[in-house]
């Protein structure tokens, strides 16, 4: 076996919990943990999301059927989202359900240490009521918040995922950043086995909800990391891409 993949086989067992002394994680030396989420400024535009309460009549799927029929779509409808799917969406994927202590959140999703180390970019194409761009969800507050706009960004995302045009043809991408230090200050080196774990629970909600709307969604793990990081304006060390999924209507 060659030695790249011995050592991303071992990478994939716990084994580094083995050889990693606890004490010296920012939780075990008193230090505050990361923030749940990203800060943004007070002036920036956001926009409020309808909450759990207006998701009733979007959903009418028995749970049995939704795993039967759920598969990756790649071809969309041009039908747009409305702002209360949208929020289902966000909710199902990341939503805020409890907040135990300040600084803990837990979520529609589970999460090693219930650390939640993501944050989700959309490029929203075609939502009512939302400009085109690239908009980040804010699960604390549960609101779009405005990030940028510039002229041809369905195709330099697209472009930035290896030229798989269908990424920027739903109604909307999800875009699922990590912040490694959230689950770092638990973890330490550990952290790195269980944020890919923590992302495929994210992406299957997507998956299961997207369903549950008549929408379909597909994972996208083949993309050019500097391009699209640079794309989305993350530094690429403390932030960078993990996962993205398009999502759309289905095509009748
Ligand atoms: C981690 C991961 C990465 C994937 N990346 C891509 C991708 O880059 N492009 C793509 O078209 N499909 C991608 N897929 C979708 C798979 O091809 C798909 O799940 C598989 O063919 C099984 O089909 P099903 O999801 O309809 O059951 C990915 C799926 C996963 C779980």
């Amino acid at each position: 076996m060659d030695e790249l993949t011995r050592l991303h086989r071992e990478f994939l067992k716990d084994s580094v919990r083995l050889g990693f002394d606890f004490s010296t994680t920012g939780q075990n030396r008193g230090l505050p943990p990361p923030p749940a989420q990203k800060p943004y400024p007070a002036a920036a535009r956001t926009v409020a999301l309808p909450g759990p309460e207006a998701f009733g009549g979007l959903v009418d799927a028995p749970l049995i059927a939704l795993l039967k029929s759920r598969r990756s779509v790649r071809r969309f409808s041009d039908e747009a989202f409305s702002l209360a799917e949208l929020a289902f969406l966000l909710w199902a994927t990341q939503g805020v359900t409890s907040r135990p202590g300040p600084a803990v959140t837990l979520r529609t999703v589970p999460s090693a240490g219930a650390r939640h180390a993501f944050e989700t970019y959309l490029y929203c194409r075609r939502v009512e009521g939302v400009e085109e761009g690239i908009w980040r969800y804010l699960p604390l507050e549960h609101r779009l918040l405005f990030e940028f706009s510039e002229p041809g960004l369905a195709l330099r995302i697209a472009t930035a995922c290896l030229g798989q045009r269908f990424v920027t043809q739903g109604a909307a991408t999800f875009c699922w950043s990590v912040l490694p230090a959230r689950m770092e200050w638990r973890y330490g080196p550990a952290a790195h086995r269980v944020l890919p774990l923590d992302a495929g629970h994210v992406c299957q909600n997507l998956y299961l909800a997207a369903e549950a709307i008549g929408a379909g969604a597909c994972a996208i793990g083949a993309y050019d990391q500097r391009a699209l990081d640079k794309l989305l304006r993350l530094d690429g060390e403390e932030e960078f891409m993990l996962y993205l999924a398009p999502v759309g209507k289905k095509q009748a």
